[in-house]
């Protein structure tokens, strides 16, 4: 591999995110040295703070049996700049710690050098700090790489004015959109299971597929983000974003090639023929305190007003209108504050044609992401031993079990190494964005205004009275037990 002189700007370096996941996936790479020789991690945010402050506050979730030397040496990359972020003359300061942390990197290796600009922010600073950054900062003659997270807007108008603003400032292929759900094990597993696997592509259409599931539920509340989540809700927090990623790579097409461009074209081709949800085809819920009272209600929350409506569930039944899916129901499903933490894609398959058994059950594809990775396929096998009934069984790939050596790398550290070296692919482009929203935008605006009331649940059931029923009428899903 080229090594390239790299710096990485953490915008934001004093809060949550830089704290839980930026710093230990840089260190989670450092320690398997998987980041560029010359390199240097600059953090920038408000906060006054000393090295030694910095360097405590970036380490305290590296793990407890970490080893000591390995964190002296990644520390000695780090440093920490404190600026506004509206402040032209602190954009300036920056530039310059840049250019003399630069100067010092041994020289060698090829002329170019990388900028990695990684915006732990909250949404509402990135035009500001993007615009200072361009006016400011940026320098022409090497590859600068601006990195946001969600909330990426929203709805629809807002999302497309934050675009239109970010790129009057970068190019698209400067720009890496996270999604993390697309860094994790095994979304980023379904392309190769899909398009290296004869028997599974083979049947991936809606002659043999029944309807798809994607379920994500959380044994936890919003304790501690009230705030935040009131004003996106589950909607916006989840669904719109990593469960409608997921469902695309489920639903696409295999690409011309693995190049990036190639497979958000064909992402965003199943985007494309979705159409905005309903609110017949949605049921939305809101949690209410535990049966025994131990566990809060949503609204018990001081940063919640007492009225609100945001769901904290939802579930919606959506078609992808091509030829592959035609006719197939796809549901997804979030929650928080229910009796499980639990995010999988289950592919039910449709009845065995002309089958010599009666009453058969049907298989299903179960692709576990979290928390156990795992892929399994629910298969009808003969009772073991002199009987002759049927039983199912499944056919289980649990990665713990088959790969307990390996260590499964958190979705940030895997993302992060994808922006150093410049591949798209896990990052989510500006037309696919502006579906995602397309498709939710209208159920939004409807829920808010006409004051949807969702339906309570407690803190740790299964979700509101007739979730699963609901879904059951719309998709006929079968259960699978015989
Ligand atoms: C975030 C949401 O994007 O994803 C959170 O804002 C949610 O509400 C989280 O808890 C789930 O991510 P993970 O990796 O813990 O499954």
């Amino acid at each position: 591999k080229e090594d390239v002189p790299t710096t990485i700007v953490v915008f934001g370096a004093s809060g949550d995110l830089a704290k839980k996941k930026t710093f230990p996936a840089l260190f989670h790479l450092f320690q398997r040295s998987l980041l560029p020789k010359r390199l240097s991690i600059i953090g920038y945010a408000r906060t006054h703070m000393s090295p030694e402050e910095f360097h405590k506050r970036v380490t305290s979730h590296f793990g407890e049996d970490v080893d000591k030397k390995s964190v002296a040496n990644f520390l000695q990359l780090c440093t920490y700049f404190s600026g506004k972020y509206d402040v032209a003359d602190d954009f300036r300061s920056l530039r310059k710690e840049i250019e003399d942390r630069e100067k010092k990197m041994k020289p060698g290796g090829s002329g170019n050098r990388v900028h990695v600009y990684y915006m732990a922010l909250p949404p509402s600073m990135f035009v500001d700090v993007a615009t200072q950054l361009k006016n400011n900062v940026y320098d022409d003659s090497c590859t600068n790489r601006l990195v946001i997270e969600k909330p990426f807007g929203h709805d629809l108008k807002s999302s497309r004015v934050l675009s239109k603003e970010i790129g009057s400032l970068f190019e698209e292929n400067e720009i890496f959109r996270i999604d993390h759900y697309l860094g994790k094990e095994m979304v980023k597993n379904i392309l190769t299971l899909r398009f290296a696997n004869v028997f599974y592509e083979a049947v991936w259409n809606r002659h043999y597929i029944s309807n798809v599931q994607i379920t994500f539920k959380e044994p936890f509340g919003t304790e501690g983000r009230g705030g935040y989540f009131d004003e996106f809700g589950i909607i916006r927090d989840v669904m719109q974003n990593h469960m409608l990623q997921v469902l695309s790579i489920v639903a696409m097409t295999q690409p011309q090639s693995l190049d990036a461009e190639d497979v958000r074209d064909r992402k965003t081709e199943v985007l494309q023929r979705i159409l905005p949800i309903q609110l017949e085809d949605t049921m939305l819920g809101q949690y209410v305190a535990s049966i025994d009272g131990s566990k809060p209600g949503y609204k018990d929350d001081d940063t919640v007003p007492k009225d609100s409506i945001t769901p904290t569930f939802a579930q919606c039944v959506l078609h992808v209108d091509n030829d592959r899916w035609r006719g197939v129901p796809w549901v997804i499903k979030a929650g928080k504050a229910l009796n499980e933490a639990k995010m999988l894609i289950r592919i039910q398959y449709k009845d065995m044609p002309n089958s010599l058994f009666p009453n058969l059950a049907r298989n299903e594809l179960v692709i576990q992401v979290s928390p156990k990775e795992s892929v399994y396929i629910k298969t009808i096998v003969k009772e073991p031993g002199l009987s002759t009934n049927l039983a199912m069984s499944e056919l289980d790939l649990t990665y713990k079990t088959r790969y307990h050596d390996i260590s499964i790398p958190d979705a940030y550290a895997t993302l992060i190494l994808d922006v150093l070296n410049g591949d798209h692919s896990d990052f989510v482009r500006s037309d696919e964005l502006d579906e995602a929203w397309r498709i939710f935008t209208p159920l939004l605006h409807k829920i808010e205004r006409e004051r949807v009331e969702p339906l309570p649940y407690e803190y740790g059931s299964r979700g509101p009275e007739g979730a699963y029923q609901f879904v059951e009428d719309r998709v006929g899903y079968k259960r699978t037990g015989l």
